[in-house]
């Protein structure tokens, strides 16, 4: 049966005719000014390439750190996570390193702040598992057999690590832990101590994924036993996401963030739905840098193309701000004009 058409057959190949009317066209933008760049942090002196991460490195708090800043600075690079790399010497069961005013954590906001001041937008991660010699995210109760990560005992430890950074002058603090009530904890140490202007970032739909694994030994923080499903969320769920950004936004989240971004753009777009009004970061990890820079090492596909794709795709989804280990790169690229 031919169906009859009443009008001309609509030709939506005019608005992709060339490049000028497919830019007057896009439905989404992406500027450096959406990038948050992680850097590691670690004492020594020079910076160290890390293995699993091709083109990323460790930073002693110094020279080379503000240079590197700097050069995104001039990129339109303009906001930074901080993590903090630790010898295993440093270590202990309960991560005590994680609040010491003397560590390499603070020691780099006090740094960048004193350099930058209101220029960058800078946040740093608040967590365990790069200060404990287990390697999990919290406190762990029990033996290596029979053990659990005790939420309530960690999540005081969080509240004092986050007090440490802002007193040194850090404007977002970023719990990744995934303990329940964690951004009750340090938004209320945060305003107790006098730093209601301290913002949080919460990692807030943060699942326990495997692309999590370059960035574990850049950091040194791969669990010594087990796993983090007892506190990351179940790759398969995605209504759960919803709670758990509801229960941060209840407990004083300033950004919520959904973490891996690549495998979860359902999740991006749920949680953007679920909560339109409120920012929304997502991560785009370790696994997700990697795997690119190695298949384009292969020559199998385009860094260029396939990091700029995928960014896009991140946006379109819905997030607000995007961590990522192309920052840099990706601010050059789109310097040059978008390639679509
Ligand atoms: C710390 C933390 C992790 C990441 C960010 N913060 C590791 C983890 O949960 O094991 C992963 C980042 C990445 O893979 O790029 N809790």
């Amino acid at each position: 049966m031919q169906v009859q058409l009443l009008y001309p057959v609509s030709r939506p190949r005019r608005l992709r005719a060339n490049k000028l009317v497919r830019d007057a066209v896009a439905e989404t933008s992406l500027s450096p000014g959406a990038f948050i760049m992680p850097i590691f942090v670690k004492d020594g002196v020079d910076r160290e390439p890390i293995g699993s991460m091709p083109g990323y490195f460790r930073w002693p708090v110094g020279d080379a750190l503000v240079k590197h800043v700097e050069e995104a600075l001039g990129l339109g690079v303009d906001k930074f996570i901080l993590f903090g790399v630790l010898p295993d010497d440093l270590k202990d069961p309960e991560g005590k390193a994680s609040y010491d005013p003397q560590g390499v954590v603070p020691r780099a906001i006090r740094l960048l702040k004193e350099v930058f001041g209101d220029k960058i937008l800078l946040f740093a991660d608040v967590c365990l598992c790069e200060y404990t010699d287990h390697g999990h995210c919290g406190v762990v109760v029990g033996d290596g057999k029979r053990w659990r990560v005790d939420n309530d005992k960690t999540i005081a430890i969080y509240a004092r690590e986050a007090v440490v950074y802002a007193d040194a002058g850090v404007d977002f603090v970023a719990p990744s832990g995934m303990m329940d009530g964690q951004v009750r904890a340090i938004r209320q140490a945060l305003d107790a101590a006098g730093y209601q202007d301290v913002g949080i970032m919460a990692y807030s739909a943060k699942y326990a994924s495997a692309f999590y694994g370059p960035f574990r030994t850049a950091a040194s923080s791969a669990p010594k036993f087990g796993d983090r499903r007892t506190y990351q969320m179940d790759p398969r769920n995605s209504r759960e996401a919803v709670k758990e950004v509801m229960l941060d936004l209840e407990e004083g989240a300033d950004i919520v963030m959904v973490k891996p971004a690549l495998a979860y753009l359902d999740v991006i777009r749920l949680v953007k739905d679920s909560f339109p009004w409120s920012p929304l970061a997502a991560y785009s990890v370790s696994g997700e840098y990697s795997m690119v820079k190695a298949a384009a090492k292969m020559g199998y596909l385009d860094e260029r193309l396939i990091a700029l794709e995928v960014l896009f795709g991140i946006k379109r989804a819905g997030a607000d701000l995007i961590l990522t280990y192309y920052a840099l790169d990706a601010a050059k690229w789109l310097g040059e004009g978008t390639p679509f």
